[in-house]
């Protein structure tokens, strides 16, 4: 199987997990990358069995709303039953690195909202220790400097994103070489540095269920 083929699995298998528990009234909240994007593709073919989503990026609404599925703001919703997303980066312990695509700030924004958070993965994700994966942190810009001699002081090595922006018109520093031995204690070192929004690591609030795409089929990891 492919990678895409892999990735395409576990979105149907989010399909699964989910449509049972959908109602006319659901909203789901919904990541950002490409195993997402087959999730929305996928979730589109049923979109008459809810209300509509919420995003976690401006690529994903538009994709979203390209499917015809509406997009709610979050603060206009109430009750969000489940997060579906993907990864960089998975632990056993479904401890997360996100961020690949500069979006970690709402997925994490999103995925403390839900009550559900399912992972959606090929294989290569899963990892005995977080880290290999530079961790992405989002900065207020004036900050970068500041942020990355700190990030030097913890044991990394930020390097900046070049020609990248968030949504929310900060930058990223992808951090190389960190020894993730204690990922909860870690995210709240880094969110304590002035000037960072966020980091990619989601060890305070890691996944629920993590569906991991592999030659042998689906895996469930809860
Ligand atoms: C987006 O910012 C990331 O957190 C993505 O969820 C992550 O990079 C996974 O992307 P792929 O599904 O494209 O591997």
């Amino acid at each position: 199987m492919t990678q895409d083929q892999l990735k395409q699995a576990v979105a149907q298998a989010a399909i699964d997990v989910i449509l049972p528990k959908l109602d006319e009234k659901s909203i789901i909240g919904v990541g950002t990358g490409s195993t997402a994007n087959f999730f929305i593709d996928l979730l589109a073919q049923h979109k008459m069995a809810f209300d509509g989503a919420v995003a976690s990026s401006e690529a994903t609404a538009q994709r979203l709303k390209g499917h015809g599925i509406p997009v709610y703001d979050l603060n206009s919703v109430s009750d969000l039953e489940f997060y579906v997303d993907g990864a960089d980066e998975s632990n056993e312990r479904l401890e997360l690195i996100k961020g690949g695509g500069a979006a970690l700030t709402r997925e994490k924004i999103v995925a403390a909202v839900a009550k559900t958070f399912i992972c959606i993965a090929d294989e290569s994700k899963l990892v005995p220790l977080l880290g290999a994966f530079p961790l992405p942190v989002e900065v207020i810009p004036m900050a970068r400097s500041h942020v990355a001699r700190q990030l030097v002081k913890l044991g990394g090595d930020p390097v900046y994103r070049e020609g990248v922006l968030t949504d929310n018109g900060n930058i990223i520093l992808d951090v190389y070489n960190l020894r993730i031995d204690s990922p909860t204690k870690l995210e709240e070192q880094i969110n304590n540095i002035v000037g960072v929004v966020t980091n990619g690591l989601f060890a305070a609030r890691p996944a629920d269920l993590l569906l991991l795409g592999t030659k042998d089929g689906v895996k469930r990891i809860s």
